[in-house]
């Protein structure tokens, strides 16, 4: 039998590395092996992992040796950081270092970083429309990862650059869900007026990175974006209405007004939507459905979602 080519994968417990696991250990014949990385290899989600096939190895993103030693002898790595748990995007340049480092160390001959577009490109930082976060960002979240692409260049590590969209789970987990307003009705919120979100379901996206590695060299230097569908904020909400047979409306707030709705991250979540509204064509553009279908076929649609996830949006 063929020797399998390994494939590290960081964020292993969570949604993009999950994913990529499951999709590897689904193809059994497609001459793949998953390596789950993980903080604690004892923990529930990492058992869940070994028992479905997955070689479960311990590493950290903030410890580069710890990288070395979980991505040594592997063919390639899906690199991706970890924002929402620490808001710094100092962090998030560090750890896709030590990813960089790693791979490069090990020889890896492929790998994927999970990143975003610098969206200083399009609003430089004297520009007013929207608030300069922590002194040299508009979304923290975007810009970090986009300058951290440059590592992996400059370190000669053979990488896709994949831009993923918003993740359709955000729905169940991220408390941006429908919610009833002062008049008793569901609606979810976004700052977006009537311009598209690119949205996925997160277990496409590993579905789409297992896809680039199966096509290999012909994707490496290159950036892939991908998204399951584009749609207006009141197309999720009609997806919505449909799926949970109880109205739920869009309520379309402005950035300054989501910005200050306080909880942790909303400034750059505010400038982020900002972003994807005020340059929809750039960023639906960059993301097209029927690239991420062609790496993965089974790419599902909003509707294709919720028919599945529905039951588990928390309705208040
Ligand atoms: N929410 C969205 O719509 C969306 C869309 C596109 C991209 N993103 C980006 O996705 C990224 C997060 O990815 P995700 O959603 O897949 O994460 P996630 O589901 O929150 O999972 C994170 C996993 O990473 C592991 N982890 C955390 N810190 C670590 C560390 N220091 N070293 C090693 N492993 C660590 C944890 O596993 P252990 O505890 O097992 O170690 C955890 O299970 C963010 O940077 C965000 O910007 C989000």
């Amino acid at each position: 039998m063929a020797v399998k080519k390994i494939i590290a994968v960081v964020g292993a417990t969570g949604a993009q590395g999950g994913s990529l696991v499951r999709a590897i250990i689904n193809d059994p014949n497609g001459g793949f092996s998953a390596r789950a990385i993980t903080r604690n290899v004892d923990s529930d989600k990492a058992k869940e992992l070994a028992k479905l096939g997955a070689e479960v190895v311990a590493a950290d993103v903030d410890d580069v040796e710890s990288l070395k030693r979980a991505f040594a002898g592997a063919f390639g790595a899906y690199c991706v950081t970890f924002f929402f748990e620490h808001f710094s995007p100092e962090k998030e340049i560090a750890q896709a270092t030590a990813m960089a480092t790693a791979a490069k160390d090990d020889g890896l001959q492929h790998v994927i970083w999970s990143t975003f577009e610098d969206t200083r490109k399009w609003v430089p930082l004297s520009d007013n429309r929207m608030p300069t976060l922590m002194g040299k960002y508009k979304v923290a979240h975007f810009d970090a990862k986009a300058e951290a692409n440059e590592v992996f260049s400059e370190l000669g590590v053979p990488t896709t650059f994949l831009r993923t969209s918003f993740y359709w789970e955000n729905l169940i987990y991220f408390g941006q869900g429908p919610k009833k307003g002062p008049d008793g009705k569901l609606a979810i919120t976004f700052p977006m007026g009537d311009k598209k979100i690119p949205g996925i379901a997160a277990e496409d996206i590993g579905k789409c990175a297992y896809g680039i590695f199966k096509k290999g060299r012909e994707f490496i230097g290159k950036t892939v974006g991908i998204a399951g569908e584009h749609l207006t904020g009141a197309q999720m909400a009609e997806a919505l209405s449909k799926a949970l047979g109880q109205e739920v409306g869009y309520n379309d707030v402005s950035p300054e007004v989501y910005r200050a709705f306080g909880f942790p991250g909303a400034e750059d979540l505010g400038n982020m939507f900002q972003f994807k509204r005020d340059f929809e064509q750039d960023y639906c553009g960059a993301r097209n459905p029927d690239v991420a279908r062609g790496l993965n076929p089974s790419l599902q649609t909003f509707a294709g979602w919720l028919a599945q996830h529905k039951s588990r949006i928390p309705l208040e």
